[in-house]
């Protein structure tokens, strides 16, 4: 019989044995792992880390650590992952959430009194990460999330009955096709921006992902042109336009958003130093 220390050490070897994972990411992955199965904080797993493991708990990893070793990303077994500091629901419909896209959080959070009554938009909601991340932190404000894909909404839906938030609704959308004429303050998105031809993309994290969250024509940037090219249309004077796109679309990116009028545009960069975020502003 493991303690529950012992036993997480064994899971870690494993992972980072018979999967291409780091060490690191190994002992990231067996602590998330035990911490689902055991419902318990990090910090808890350590307190009780000479406590011995329940059979029946026993069952649950293992069967976790199985459909991992056939190459299952973790969130998707666990269906559920951390964005922002708060855990969501996800699904094999919703793209895994990124800590590169809480840049985008950061910087709405820079700009914009909590107290705002703002009109916000989400693109290509997902799950529902970035838009219920802004319902949350600016409570006088309304949000709508939009998705060409229903399956995603419904696990939207569910996050955004799971915070018990009032302040936002969804819409199932071809980017703008269905968003009424309301009148943004700001609108951002997280959109599909990666090339068909990109190699990563048969990269076994990518590959179990949807296609219509990752890939986009015209270089990975038709999607970015047709919401930057509307948008103007949704956004208040003054209203801001939020995109992230790949490393290295900068320059790409920020031509699309003078092409479309866009001032003040500022670009911003990720934890790796990276150009990831462009913003701009209509006057
Ligand atoms: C990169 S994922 C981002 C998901 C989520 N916002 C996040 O950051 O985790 C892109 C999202 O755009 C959605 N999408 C793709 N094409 C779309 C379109 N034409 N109209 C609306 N949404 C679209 C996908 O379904 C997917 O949920």
């Amino acid at each position: 019989m493991d303690s529950i220390g012992s036993y997480k050490k064994r899971i870690t070897q494993e992972l980072s044995e018979k999967i291409n994972l780091t060490l690191r990411e190994a002992e990231l992955e067996a602590q998330f792992i035990m911490q689902h199965v055991l419902k318990e904080s990090s910090s808890n797993l350590i307190i009780k880390k000479n406590e011995i493991v329940l059979k029946k708990d026993i069952a649950n990893i293992e069967n976790i650590i199985r459909q991992r070793l056939d190459d299952l990303p973790l969130p998707y077994i666990l269906k559920e992952w951390d964005f922002y500091g708060h855990t969501f629901r996800i699904s094999k419909d919703t793209l895994i959430p990124r800590q590169d896209s809480e840049l985008l959080i950061d910087i709405i959070l820079q700009k914009y009194d909590l107290n705002s009554p703002l009109e916000i938009l989400d693109l290509g909601t997902g799950s529902g990460i970035i838009g219920i991340t802004l319902a949350k932190n600016f409570k006088k404000s309304n949000v709508l999330l939009a998705d060409i894909s229903i399956k995603a909404i419904k696990v939207a839906k569910k996050n955004i009955e799971a915070n018990y938030l009032q302040n936002i609704h969804y819409v199932h959308s071809n980017w703008f096709e269905n968003v009424d004429n309301t009148m943004f303050d700001i609108i951002v998105s997280n959109p599909p921006y990666i090339s068909k031809e990109d190699p990563h993309l048969k990269q076994p994290e990518l590959i179990k992902q949807p296609q219509v969250a990752l890939v986009s024509d015209d270089e990975g940037l038709q999607d970015i042109k047709v919401i930057v090219g509307n948008a103007s249309g949704y956004l208040r004077k003054m209203g801001i336009l939020l995109i992230e796109h790949g490393y290295n679309q900068a320059n790409k990116v920020k031509q699309i958003f003078t092409d479309n009028k866009f001032n003040q545009i500022e670009q911003h960069k990720d934890i790796n130093n990276k150009i990831r975020v462009t913003v701009g502003v209509k006057i």
